[in-house]
């Protein structure tokens, strides 16, 4: 471990800062000893390395995994139930420390750092609770000498490969489902954020997940070929990818070679809708809560919020109140109500979103443009009028900016909110039951948010149709995708 480093986050527990990459039980550099270079989004400044591993180690990792998936796979849905509920506690045992990284490698205010972490660990409880559900079936035959049986077996080597938006909560999604089923996995965390990846498996390990079930490969300049090997690999079974749709699109190019099962949550454009026959109070509520959850960094963020004319005015300058009493700021100081973004990729999109729209003829509320100060800060952003051809209603924002557009009627905004080949989720607000169910079966998306603007839970089908994604995360539905269906004839009898 890094000693600058480990000032740097300044944990209790100092163990758990890994630098070093996690492949068959060992915590290991890259072959050629390149870096990756990690820094707080905050402050600009470096808090840390990690190996920048290229398709050698990713093969190893992928070999350990295939191996240690022979005795993994048999062991029992209560020894896995087991070791995932000690994981879990031990989650929680070290939520502060877990917290402090992710504000570190992410920039999110350390209580929403600790609400991921929250939100991260209720996926390992879940998933060890589904472990020792996974039943098979009984099938009545259509023939008297024969019995059917389908048991659910688990599908082998798991390549998981998340974002950096929530540097936990993406990663327990995916490797407690895989852990429940009885696979092993190779994660390739994201580059901003891959401290956050090493304390979990520091974490697991001491729980008791043997050597070769868990693999890391950290990197970032190599990210083509790590992407396309842990795709291609004919040991690997099932592709995992939490991110933009543009490399959802070319890693299941990749993963079709072998025809491997493959889980996608892309992005969203979410619609936010705001009815006359709304609660306004909760749906300014909803609003801020939805578009500005880790300062618009989510999947599941709003993209458009419309609003309809008649309470619009009202909508629009309850919204700019409490948005303009947002604190900006690092996450490590408690006075923070919101963050910075990611990097200055995520600000140029941002910046090219508002002059947009701007220039097609919408006006700015509140913010718009980035803070002048060290890190990668944006302004809480509030725009109004925002025309139908502005690319932010095209393209997923992934920043602060809540883009008001008003409408007459619940068949034009319908309208409106599904004509985008995105459909991972969808808000609305109304309190005319009817309409509720209107529109909850109307909106082209994989969940609905009816008068909340938060849905997401370990215990919900997580995930979106369209060019949003394929599969479910989380709920009943989740451990599924990491398991093979097996029928079985029974004849001789
Ligand atoms: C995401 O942004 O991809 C996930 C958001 C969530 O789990 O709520």
């Amino acid at each position: 471990m890094a000693s600058t480093a480990a000032s740097i986050f300044n944990l209790k527990d100092t163990s758990l800062l890994h630098t070093q990459g996690f492949i068959d039980g060992q915590w290991v550099d890259a072959k050629e000893g390149a870096k990756i270079s990690v820094t707080n989004p905050a402050t600009t400044e470096e808090i840390g390395q990690v190996p920048e591993m290229g398709i050698a180690e990713t093969k190893e990792a992928i070999e350990a995994a295939s191996k240690a998936f022979k005795t993994w796979s048999k062991t029992t849905a209560k020894h896995r139930h087991d070791i995932l509920m000690k994981f879990f506690a031990l989650m929680k045992e070290h939520e502060d420390d877990l917290a402090r990284i992710i504000t570190l490698e992410n920039g999110k205010p350390l209580a929403d750092a600790k609400g991921e972490n929250t939100y991260s660990a209720s996926y390992l409880e879940w998933f060890a609770e589904e472990a020792v559900r996974t039943y098979g079936e009984v099938i009545p035959s259509a023939m008297s000498n024969l019995r059917n049986i389908v048991v659910k077996q688990p599908i082998g080597v798991v390549s998981i490969l998340t974002p950096w938006n929530f540097p936990s909560a993406m990663i327990t999604r995916k490797l407690g489902a895989a852990l429940a089923a009885g696979c092993t996995a190779v994660i390739k965390p994201p580059a901003e954020t891959p401290f956050s990846c090493l304390a979990l498996v520091e974490l697991a390990n001491r729980a008791g997940i043997p050597p070769g079930v868990i693999n890391v490969v950290t990197t970032n300049a190599n990210i083509q070929e790590v992407g396309k090997e842990l795709c291609v690999n004919p040991l690997v079974k099932k592709v995992s990818f939490t991110g933009s749709t543009g490399v959802a699109k070319l890693l299941y190019g990749y993963a079709s070679s072998t025809l491997k099962k493959v889980s996608i949550e892309a992005g969203g454009n979410a619609p936010f809708i705001v009815f006359d026959d709304a609660d306004i109070d909760a749906a300014v509520e909803g609003a801020i809560a939805c578009k500005f959850r880790g300062s618009g960094q989510t999947c599941v963020c709003a993209n458009r919020i419309y609003v309809q004319s008649s309470v619009y005015a009202e909508f629009a300058s309850r919204l700019a109140e409490r948005v303009a009493a947002f604190k900006v700021g690092d996450g490590l100081d408690s006075e923070t109500t919101h963050g910075p973004l990611i990097h200055e990729r995520a600000i140029a999109k941002v910046e090219h979103h508002v002059e947009d729209a701007i220039s097609r003829g919408a006006q700015i509320i509140h913010g718009g443009k980035r803070l002048s100060r060290t890190g990668s800060f944006f302004a809480p952003t509030i725009l109004s009028d925002v025309p139908a051809d502005a690319v932010i209603n095209f393209e997923e924002t992934f920043g602060p900016v809540a883009a008001l557009t008003k409408f007459e009627t619940e068949e034009e905004v319908l309208k409106l909110a599904n004509d985008t080949p995105f459909g991972l989720a969808g808000y609305f607000f109304s309190r005319d039951v009817g309409r509720v169910w209107r529109v909850a079966e109307a909106l082209e998306v994989g969940m609905v948010g009816t008068n909340t603007g938060l849905l997401s839970q370990a215990v919900i089908p997580f995930g979106g149709i369209k060019e949003s994604g394929l599969g479910r995360e989380g709920s009943k539905y989740g451990v599924e995708d990491y398991m093979n269906i097996k029928f079985i004839a029974f004849g001789g009898l």
